[in-house]
């Protein structure tokens, strides 16, 4: 079967919230993968999401419902719900209706954000979100993090990774980069060479870029200072995505002018993607060039997380 775009919201990990930001015992309204959900986080820690609509008569769990030791209790008639979905407790019946469940979405917490796993068919996690090193060591420091919310759907704009003639085009880069990538199941690495002109001279930079599904970019650049970027995208709906960035980078480095130039940099990149991707249109059958990057390779790629269809 061939996909129509907009895309239909891929399998993965996604990136609900920053683990810093869901304190134990809260419980919020979360809107992603098309669909009402809420989030919380039980007394002990645990993190967890379920749809939000109760099971019972709808009522919406994160608009009022409250965490209970390891549960939830909805706001409307009191029925408490495990973080696994099951329903625990009805206050005022004898037996709880075999049916009392709210679909549960497993959770990770990595990297400092909590991943919840979305598959349309709720198949269970067919891949791992690794730790990343780098992250709360302290021989690195993170110095810039910033979400937008984006037109766009997730997997335009993790192509811009694989299009390697845009560069020059959007970025001012001096010329159009030497990459390759290799892909290994859920894994895609995929290496750039670029030149940059600095004060000292024309610097060499090795960036390269660890994928995992469709909402963990993991870019380590190297060269004229080493730059951790974390790119955390999470589908809200199937024309809208959430990018939140991570930059880390070695402690004491921080503070020299080129590492915060390396920051303002990137940023600046998102800045001249964003216009790209929230007016371009995708075309199934685009006509690349000799020169353009490994586009065809990235789509073969992202099909695996869209069951039931062979062809982009
Ligand atoms: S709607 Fe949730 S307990 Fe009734
Ligand atoms: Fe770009």
């Amino acid at each position: 079967m061939s996909i129509d775009f907009p895309y239909p919201i891929p399998s993965g990990w996604f990136p609900v919230v920053a683990g810093a930001d869901l304190d134990a015992g809260a419980a919020r309204r979360l809107q992603a993968f098309d669909r009402e959900l809420v989030l919380f986080r039980t007394e002990s820690g645990e993190a967890a999401v379920l749809d939000a609509y109760c099971p019972h008569l709808g009522a919406h769990l994160g608009v009022g419902g409250k965490v209970e030791g390891e549960a939830l209790r909805c706001p409307f008639h009191g029925w408490r719900f495990g973080s696994d979905g099951g329903c625990l407790e009805v206050p005022y019946a004898k037996r709880i209706p075999p049916a009392a469940r709210a679909r549960s979405y497993p959770t990770c917490e990595r990297n400092g954000f909590v991943w919840a796993w979305y598959d349309p068919d709720a198949r269970a996690p067919f891949f791992d979100i690794p730790t990343i090193p780098q992250v709360g060591s302290p021989g690195w420091v993170e110095t810039f993090r910033r979400t937008w919310r984006i037109r766009s759907q997730i997997q335009e704009m993790g192509e811009n990774g694989a299009d390697s003639a845009h560069f020059p085009a959007v970025h001012g880069s001096a010329a159009v980069p030497p990459s390759e990538a290799k892909n290994d199941g859920a894994h895609r690495r995929a290496i750039q060479y670029t030149e940059v002109d600095t004060s000292r001279g024309r610097a060499k930079n090795v960036i390269e870029v660890n994928s995992f599904g469709l909402g963990l970019g993991y870019t380590h650049f190297t060269g004229i200072c080493e730059t951790i970027s974390l790119n955390c995208m999470l589908p809200i709906d199937a024309e809208t995505t959430d990018l939140t960035v991570v930059f880390l980078q070695p402690a004491g480095t921080e503070d020299r002018g080129i590492a915060r130039a390396i920051c303002r940099d990137l940023e600046r990149q998102v800045g001249e993607d964003i216009p790209i991707w929230e007016h371009k249109r995708y075309l199934k059958r685009p006509v690349l060039c000799d020169g353009d990057g490994p586009i065809a390779d990235y789509r073969r790629w992202c099909l695996q997380f869209y069951p039931g269809f062979t062809d982009a």
